[in-house]
């Protein structure tokens, strides 16, 4: 069984504070004292070293632990003081090393010429498409209460409103303009082109005040699952290795359109007002990134095994934790529902 379904069925917020709550409040006091811009080298280690060893211990089935890591490493990765910046992305740096040492080795990988590790690929992001996902046959094939939608769409800002801080990351990865200006031309679009108040964070806010969801987000109260599913998509895009970037933007990308325009349908069907829906009808007719042209970009560096082997393990990572946060999600809205989860 593998880590994160080990968790999964462990969480519980009830049961989360045990003795690992003591290591982690002194790992969470630690933290504050070594992100003060006057912190010393042995509090920034000390602060690290008491982070590092929850991690290991969530990775290896802890529950507590393993949601008192994500914290932390949310903290980090959050925008904070900008002269504990460089602190904080060493920090992170560490906590991925280490989340690299627990990823389980791959079952059946051999490395493929690159249109056959295109097939496979697709293939692969295909099987773990979130239509099935019961909690999308009830959002977009059944008649969903308002609040389940706006339950939805609130969880939908939290994971996308700062989208293009994630192209920024990997474009940064490459040296070579021609290899980074693929998320270069994407970020254009997502300031909005010549008209800053078209960004896609601009126009996605208009559907979060029409169903009045508030645009700040509550970061240390988001479920320890949430928190994980953030946490890997910065993590992939900052890793050194860039096909842990590729192949979670590829991921993403290469469904966004399907799924857009299927969350557009269902605001069609409530009646939403073409402004606040118009993120939505936009994304749900056009590619984020154009996929074709990432592939390019993913097929000039897909020769190397190394680089299929981690390609492969970001996706495996990203669709299990996709569908732990997925499935919490279908829980916390049937509970708010009052039907039985
Ligand atoms: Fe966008």
């Amino acid at each position: 069984m593998n880590k994160l379904n080990t968790f999964r069925e462990a969480v519980n917020p009830e049961s989360l504070c045990n003795q690992a709550c003591a290591a982690a409040d002194d790992a969470s006091a630690l933290l504050a004292a070594a992100l003060k811009p006057t912190a010393t080298y042995s509090q920034v280690t000390l602060a690290l070293e008491a982070i590092l060893a929850l991690t290991a211990k969530g990775l290896a089935g802890d529950a507590a632990a393993y949601a008192q890591y994500q914290s932390l490493l949310l903290e980090l990765h959050i925008p904070g003081d900008a002269r504990t910046e460089p602190t904080r992305r060493w920090m992170a740096s560490q906590v991925y090393r280490m989340e690299d040492e627990f990823a389980p080795a791959l079952s059946d990988f051999s490395a493929l010429p690159v249109d056959q590790f295109r097939e496979k690929v697709d293939a692969e992001i295909a099987a773990r498409t979130r239509v099935k996902h019961p909690m999308s046959v009830h959002l977009f094939q059944g008649s969903p209460p308002l609040e389940d939608v706006r339950f939805f769409l609130q969880h939908h800002w939290n994971r996308s409103y700062n989208f293009y801080s994630l192209l920024a990351e990997l474009a940064f990865r490459f040296e070579a303009i021609e290899d980074a200006s693929v998320f270069y031309r994407n970020l254009y679009g997502e300031a909005g082109a010549e008209a800053p108040d078209r960004s896609h964070p601009a126009l996605l806010s208009h559907l979060m005040t029409y169903f009045d969801i508030p645009l700040q987000v509550d970061f240390p109260a988001l479920h320890p699952l949430e928190k994980a599913y953030l946490n890997n998509r910065i993590r992939c895009v900052r890793h050194t290795d860039v096909a842990w970037g590729l192949a979670l933007l590829y991921a993403v990308e290469s469904v966004s359109c399907v799924n857009h325009r299927r969350i557009y349908e269902l605001l069609q069907r409530l009646g939403v007002p073409e402004e606040p829906s118009e993120f939505h009808r936009l994304h749900g007719t056009q590619d984020e990134i154009d996929t074709e042209e990432m592939w390019e970009l993913i097929a000039k560096l897909a020769p190397s095994a190394t680089f299929q082997r981690q390609f492969m393990q970001s996706l495996t990572r990203h669709f299990e934790i996709n569908r732990a946060y997925f499935d919490m999600l279908w829980q916390q809205m049937q509970e708010q529902s009052g039907q039985p989860a």
